[in-house]
Parts: C-alpha cells; sequence; structure tokens
C-alpha cells in the first residue's frame, strides 16, 4: 500500500472513531487541517520539478477528495443519528395507557346532611338556607336571648368587624336557629293575604342544615361545624309531634328499629319546655351508652311573637342537631377534626 492509500485508510478509521461532530472536526484536523498530513504533503511538493508536481499533485488531490468524501459521509451519519435520538426522546407512543383521574366523592358530613334531608322531606318538610354571616338579632336577641343574658355564653362565638347603618352587630351564626325566625318571616310574608283576611295559615315544616361557628376547638369540637335546625309550627302541634317525628328520623338514620330516644329535660331560652335528645344503640359497639344528638323543645311564645305570629294561636316544636356527630357515630369515627383535615386518606373510604 503507498503512503497517500494508508493516509486515506487512518483518516477513514479516523473518521469512524469520531462519535460526535467535535470529535470528527478534530479528527479532520489531523489530515486536511493547517497541519494535517496532507497538507504537509502539499507544502513539500515545492521543491519538485513541473512534471512530478504534476503526478505527484494529482495523487496527492485523489487521496484529499477520498478523505473528504469519507468526512461528508461521516458528518451526515452522525446528523442522521443525531436526529433519530432526538425523534426516539420526544416520541409519543400513543398505546401507553392514560393517567386515571380517580373519581371524587361527597365529603362524609355531605352524605349525612343529604340523608337528613331525604328523611325529612318524605316527612313532608321543606329544606331552607340561610346566611352564616348573622345579625346579632337573629341569632340571640330574636330568640330570646337578650343582650346581657349570661345564656348567650352558651353559644360564645367569633363576632364580625362590621356594622349596618342601624348600628347592627353581626358574627359567625353560633346555630341555625336564627333560621327559625328568618324562615318564618319570610313564610309570613308569603301568606300575608291570607292571614290579614282571617284565614289560616298554612303549617311551618322546615329543616335548615348549615355551617356553624363556636369558640370551641377539640376532639368533639370544631370552630366550625355542622347543625341542622327542625321547625314545626301550626295550630295543633305538640311535644308529641317532636318524640314522633325525631324518634322516626333517628330510627330510619340508623336503620335500627330497636334504637331508644331520651328526653333529657334542659334549658335553652327559645324552647320552653325544653329537652336533650339522646340515643341509644341496642348493639354494636356503641351499644348501651346514651348519646346526646340534638336540643329541642316548644317554640317559647316570645320567639313565636318575634316571628309576627301570635302565641296565642300558633305553637310547635323546634330542634337542633348535630351532623358532624350523626356521622361520627354511623361510620364509628372518634374524631371530629378528621373531617376537616382534608387528608384525602381520609376522606376516600366514604367514597
Ligand atoms: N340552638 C341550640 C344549640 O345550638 C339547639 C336547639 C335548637 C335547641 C332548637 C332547641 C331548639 O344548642
Amino acid at each position: 500500500m503507498n503512503e497517500l492509500d494508508s493516509i486515506v485508510d487512518s483518516a477513514r478509521s479516523a473518521f469512524a472513531a469520531a462519535l460526535t461532530p467535535a470529535e470528527l472536526e478534530n479528527a479532520k484536523a489531523q489530515f486536511t487541517g493547517k497541519t494535517g498530513r496532507i497538507t504537509e504533503l502539499m507544502k513539500g511538493m515545492a521543491a519538485l520539478s513541473v512534471d512530478e508536481k504534476k503526478t505527484r499533485g494529482a495523487a496527492i488531490n485523489l487521496a484529499k477528495q477520498a478523505i473528504e468524501a469519507a468526512l461528508n459521509a461521516r458528518r451526515q451519519a452522525l446528523a442522521d443519528a443525531e436526529l433519530e435520538s432526538q425523534l426516539q426522546a420526544e416520541s409519543l407512543d400513543v398505546t401507553l395507557p392514560g393517567r386515571m383521574r380517580e373519581p371524587g366523592g361527597l365529603h362524609p358530613v355531605s352524605l349525612t346532611l343529604e340523608r337528613i334531608e331525604l328523611i325529612f322531606a318524605s316527612m313532608g318538610f321543606e329544606v331552607a338556607d340561610g346566611p352564616e354571616i348573622e345579625s346579632d338579632w337573629h341569632s340571640f336577641t330574636s330568640l330570646n336571648n337578650p343582650p346581657n343574658h349570661p345564656a348567650r355564653s352558651m353559644q360564645d362565638t367569633f363576632y364580625v368587624d362590621i356594622q349596618g347603618d342601624d348600628g347592627i352587630a353581626y358574627n359567625l351564626r353560633p346555630h341555625t336557629s336564627p333560621m327559625q325566625v328568618r324562615y318564618a318571616h319570610v313564610h309570613v310574608k308569603k301568606h300575608a293575604e291570607t292571614l290579614k283576611a282571617g284565614g289560616a295559615m298554612p303549617e311551618i315544616r322546615v329543616i335548615c342544615p348549615g355551617r356553624t361557628y363556636r369558640v370551641d376547638s377539640d376532639a368533639t369540637h370544631s370552630p366550625m361545624f355542622h347543625q341542622c335546625e327542625g321547625l314545626w309550627l301550626g295550630e295543633n302541634i305538640s311535644f308529641k309531634d317532636l318524640k314522633v317525628v325525631f324518634t322516626d328520623f333517628c330510627r330510619t338514620f340508623f336503620e335500627s328499629d330497636d334504637l331508644a330516644l331520651r328526653f333529657r329535660p334542659s334549658f335553652f331560652p327559645f324552647t320552653e319546655p325544653s329537652a336533650e335528645i339522646d340515643i341509644q344503640f341496642q348493639s354494636g359497639p356503641l351499644a348501651g351508652r346514651w348519646l346526646e344528638v340534638a336540643g329541642s323543645g316548644q317554640v317559647h311564645p316570645t320567639v313565636v311573637r318575634n316571628m309576627g305570629l301570635d302565641p296565642e294561636k300558633y305553637i310547635g316544636f323546634a330542634f337542633g342537631m348535630g351532623p358532624d356527630r350523626l356521622t361520627m357515630l354511623r361510620y364509628g369515627v372518634n374524631d371530629l377534626r378528621l373531617f376537616f383535615d382534608g387528608d384525602i386518606r381520609f376522606l376516600r373510604q366514604f367514597r
């Protein structure tokens, strides 16, 4: 093999060994660069005769062309490989399975509220919604709980730093009981004509579920919690009706016919007489214990008057229960705070 052929050969193998464009350019410099082997051979021709220059020059040129052809082929090969790997990296496999988004579910307390609404709707109760920021008059005064009365501290709450033009103070409602008076006002207005004509007002039969707030926080109290108010007011609604309705509700809610109920005498400014309602399971882990689930009583005449109705004519009962408590009992949860921590691992169990 002559010298030129061996230079072309070593150029080919040097190019083949280059794995990146930069390596390839370095390899090229060794052959056709300023001090490359081909360049050096060209410089060496200066001393040759004209004839020798002709043959020698043609041979060197052939070798140079062969090297440049090998160089271009390798450049192209490297560029193709680069493009190929880029395409690989960016490739999209449309046959891969999609990323599933888990279906959501209702919060356990929402499930309870839904259940409460269904059961009371089946007994002919309307469902009404009311404001969580409530006036002092609705939260307390209208409910026979005058300013500075010690019973207000039973429901100490959060006061809101806004005052109406009338100087009314607002609070985050400490219970859903203000809805008794609010709803009655709407009802009375709706039937104003009938009432004015001396006709009989249709009964008020309503439940008002919603969020309530108190300065309270431990395993069984959260500063935000839920209540569901109930009100049945008419010309002849008695404590007996409260017992029937609430007993029926509890047995349906817990799907247990032998659930026992106890109406324990208590005090609320807005009811007289008043009772706490306790329930007792006959089987299961809580069997035998009395568990408080609601406050209740016959609507106080002062409250009926504040509704714009004649307490000599209209009478009925109200109750306020705790849907959070009912949820804990139904599912066997012992820490109320779990409901409001927003931990998906806890919540997904109720889906
Ligand atoms: N509002 C009372 C409470 O929050 C419960 C209640 C409602 C009691 C209606 C009697 C009648 O404790």
